[in-house]
């Protein structure tokens, strides 16, 4: 007899959909059957569609040292209910995950406090940890995370988001040669490579230039942010990659100029992928008068055209996968001068309801979702086919979909511990009834059910 079966349901694969029962045994996907079988438990999934869980491949939640924005707790709560049951944390938090110790220790401090799945970043910091890489990868590393750009603390490791020269105890960003050997670095443990795609000189003097002409609207902040920042980072990292054979991702692209710098470098054969955020699709420029300054994200929203090419590559296969970016800030903090507010906003709960809604509209399908949600970030991280299908064998992670409810976004609903959204007060056509984690039901009608049992997941290393 089965643990669990979910019955008469639509389950969703990245090509098609089938009307079929789902049986788990220990936590994994035992059977998939027309026929009605025996189970200790049996959900009836009638008129629900059912999709792998998501995977939110790029989430700050802070934790341990910045607590007060985010925590693992609220923040995996967060994702129970918006869909996702594995989360991927940034590894700038306090202490950065650097080396192998410092990675088993987030590891350990995590096991009690997440509702979902969890993978975790290590930190490419250049020469100040290049010996630690390869025992990052032996620990179990998802991969790699670059900070173009930014200073860094000599003491904490911690990341200087508005660095200035005459700041104490700074390491400033990586020189061209630095970046390069860091790639070689990399490219020696085999492990994807991501990387945060601003040029910082460029930003440095754009930013100087339109401070000193007084303005301070959306519009000088895209100036001062420029597309040009992102193409010359990409650019260079391209390079870099074809070189030194570095697997590179470029981490939430926003510009068109960037979307065919990809496109071109993987019809060459370069190793190269790239996401995108549902903050980058289902905002642009036209919104920061009634979003305001909670809309600042680095790189960020920007105009309809870089939106539409987004969109596009997303569609062409060029944009492999949709993630979060989740980088919470305390809501005080989001208030004020949009060039001293801090950039980032909750969207890990929100960006597959956003994603379920434009398939109500007939914009996108429900495999098409699969495909950018589940499996693909699933395979390029190596976690396929434990993670992203609902293959036999694979881990029983699932989302239970009710597309003829409606629901609105609103922030007092969020399960962050700083629920701030640009998407407040957007209407959904599409709900997430129920979310299963290995077998087990943890999210029901838009709450978390019982405690928190989400477990380290290490890549199946490529040969
Ligand atoms: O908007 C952002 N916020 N972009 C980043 O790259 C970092 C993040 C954060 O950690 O706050
Ligand atoms: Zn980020």
């Amino acid at each position: 007899m089965y643990k669990l079966g979910i019955v008469n349901g639509h389950i969703v694969s990245g090509k098609e959909i089938k009307k079929a029962n789902l049986y788990i045994q220990d936590g994994k996907i035992a059977l998939e059957t027309t026929e009605f079988l025996e189970a200790a438990e049996i959900y009836n999934a009638e008129g629900l569609h059912i999709i792998p869980g998501c995977l939110d491949v790029h989430c700050h939640f802070r934790d341990p040292g910045y607590t007060d924005k985010e925590d693992m707790l609220h923040g995996t709560r967060a994702a129970a209910v918006g869909g996702v049951t594995t989360v991927f944390d940034m590894p700038n938090t306090n202490p950065p995950v650097r080396d192998a110790q410092s990675f088993r220790e987030k590891a350990v401090y995590f096991s009690d406090r997440a509702y979902v799945d969890f993978a975790l970043w290590g930190l490419a910091l250049g020469e100040m940890n290049s010996s630690k890489l390869a025992e990052m990868v032996e620990a179990g590393a998802i991969a790699f995370k670059f900070f173009w750009g930014y200073a860094l603390n000599s003491k904490t490791y911690e990341l200087i988001y508005n660095y200035k020269p005459e700041m104490p105890d700074l390491i400033a960003p990586l020189d061209n040669g630095e970046v390069y050997e860091l790639f070689e670095e990399v490219a020696r443990t085999g492990a994807l490579l991501a990387i945060h795609a601003e040029d910082h000189v460029l930003v440095r003097m754009l930013t100087e230039r339109v401070l000193k002409s007084g303005r301070r609207d959306y519009s000088a902040l895209l100036e001062a942010r420029s597309n040009l920042a992102e193409e010359v980072a990409i650019q260079t990292a391209i390079a870099f990659s074809k070189v030194t054979g570095a697997r590179l991702h470029i981490a939430h692209i926003s510009t068109q100029e960037g979307i065919e710098l990809v496109k071109e470098a993987q019809k060459k054969g370069i190793p190269v992928t790239t996401e995108t955020c549902s903050h980058h699709l289902f905002l642009d420029s036209g919104d920061y008068d009634r979003v305001g300054p909670v809309m600042k994200v680095y790189p960020p929203v920007r105009g309809k055209r870089d939106r539409q090419a987004l969109w596009s590559g997303l569609q062409e296969g060029t944009v492999s996968l949709v993630c979060s970016d989740h980088a919470p800030h305390k809501l005080a903090d989001k208030k004020g001068d949009l060039f001293s507010v801090p950039a980032g906003m909750c969207d890990v709960e929100t960006m597959l309801p956003l994603m379920i809604n434009e398939v109500s509209r007939g914009v996108i399908t429900l495999p098409f979702v699969v495909q950018k949600m589940a499996e693909n970030p699933a395979k390029l991280f190596d976690l396929y086919p434990q993670k992203g299908c609902l293959e036999i064998g694979a881990d029983a992670d699932l989302v239970l979909i009710d597309l003829n409810k409606e629901t609105e976004i609103r922030n007092e609903r969020l399960h962050s511990k700083q629920p701030i959204t640009g998407f407040h007060g957007t209407f959904i056509k599409g709900c997430l009834v129920a979310t299963f984690l290995r077998g087990r039901q943890i999210m029901k009608d838009g709450e978390v059910i019982g405690e928190p049992q989400g477990e380290l997941v290490k890549p199946q290393r490529r040969s």
